[in-house]
């Protein structure tokens, strides 16, 4: 069976757990080398990892190229514009072609039934850069930046204020396969996919969804937020206005626990979902957060093509 990673069920607790620790060690294991020299033991010498691009991106798009370069391994970067795929043809098509030349495929794009169709067409794993459903990259990220903090992960109490979006339904789903809880609190008609929220429930976690920013954020061990405009959403004046009561600012921070840490996947907007005081602030952790993006890929690359 292809080692897809389409979502983080595709890997299961167990896995993710492996590549957090194997993220950590790699991590450590190259602490000082020049960002474009190889690891020692460049796992991946000689494979080539084709990363589509449907949307706009700065931190999965570097954060890949560089992660298969530290591997011993090569990018090829592709805009949907510049394929046959922007001008019609089909994600079936392009999966079985590409899978004659490249050993991996990242893609980022709107409708999360591309993805599965790409990989239920290609021969080679399928890499899930962002859908509109989810974005299962950025949470293994978000989860060896927790780690780093020195929190461990069962038992964490997350908080999550603003929209619910893709970013959401990962954080759910990985509340569900490693054992945490997440509260939620945003308004009315933006809560989050509750295919996720279900899943999350029956596997064990508490996923509270609140319409009260401070009662989410009480207590709390992490406080993320995300964008209120995702990509390929109209920006509309009331959506932000409903927001407005679930901006991360000094309050809310205050009524997490004292080494409650902030994190946001970025591209942020400073006043919007969080105040300049809390992301540029002490308990601020973006920047690791994205830095990690690199280090979570190598891992998940490396089961994708089973060297994990
Ligand atoms: N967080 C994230 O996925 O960033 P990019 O959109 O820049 O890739
Ligand atoms: N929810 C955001 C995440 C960006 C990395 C979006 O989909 O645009």
């Amino acid at each position: 069976m292809m080692n897809h990673f389409l979502n983080l069920s595709d890997a299961g607790g167990n896995v993710l757990a492996a590549m957090l620790n194997d993220a950590m060690d790699r991590k450590a294991a190259r602490k000082g080398l020049p960002k474009g020299l190889a690891d020692a033991d460049a796992p991946l010498a000689g494979h080539v990892l084709a990363m589509i691009f449907e949307k706009n991106s700065t931190r999965t798009r570097t954060s890949f190229e560089m992660a298969i370069r530290q591997l011993g391994g090569q990018p090829m970067m592709m805009t949907s514009d510049q394929m046959q795929l922007g001008r019609g043809e089909t994600i079936e098509d392009t999966a079985q072609v590409l899978s004659r030349f490249v050993d991996a495929i990242m893609i980022r794009t709107d409708d999360h039934a591309k993805i599965e169709a790409l990989a239920a067409n290609a021969s080679v794993p399928v890499i899930n850069g962002l859908t509109d459903q989810s974005h299962p990259c950025q949470i293994l990220a978000d989860l060896l930046t927790i780690l780093e903090s020195g929190k461990a992960l069962p038992g964490l109490q997350i908080a999550y204020l603003g929209d619910g979006n893709n970013v959401t339904s990962s954080i759910i789903e990985a509340a569900g396969l490693l054992k945490f809880n997440v509260a939620i609190a945003s308004p009315e008609g933006y809560d989050p996919d509750p295919a996720f929220v279900a899943q999350a429930r029956e596997r064990g976690a508490r996923i509270d969804i609140m319409r009260d920013a401070m009662a989410a954020a009480k207590g709390a061990d992490v406080i993320i937020t995300d964008t209120w405009v995702s990509m390929g959403q109209a920006h509309a004046d009331e959506k932000i206005a409903a927001m407005m009561p679930f901006q991360v600012n000094d309050a809310v921070m205050a009524a997490a626990k004292d080494d409650a840490i902030f994190l946001h996947c970025l591209p942020a907007h400073r006043e919007e979902e969080v105040t300049a005081s809390v992301i540029d602030g002490p308990q601020s952790r973006i920047w690791d957060e994205a830095e990690n993006r690199l280090h979570a890929q190598k891992s998940v690359l490396l089961w994708a093509l089973g060297k994990l």
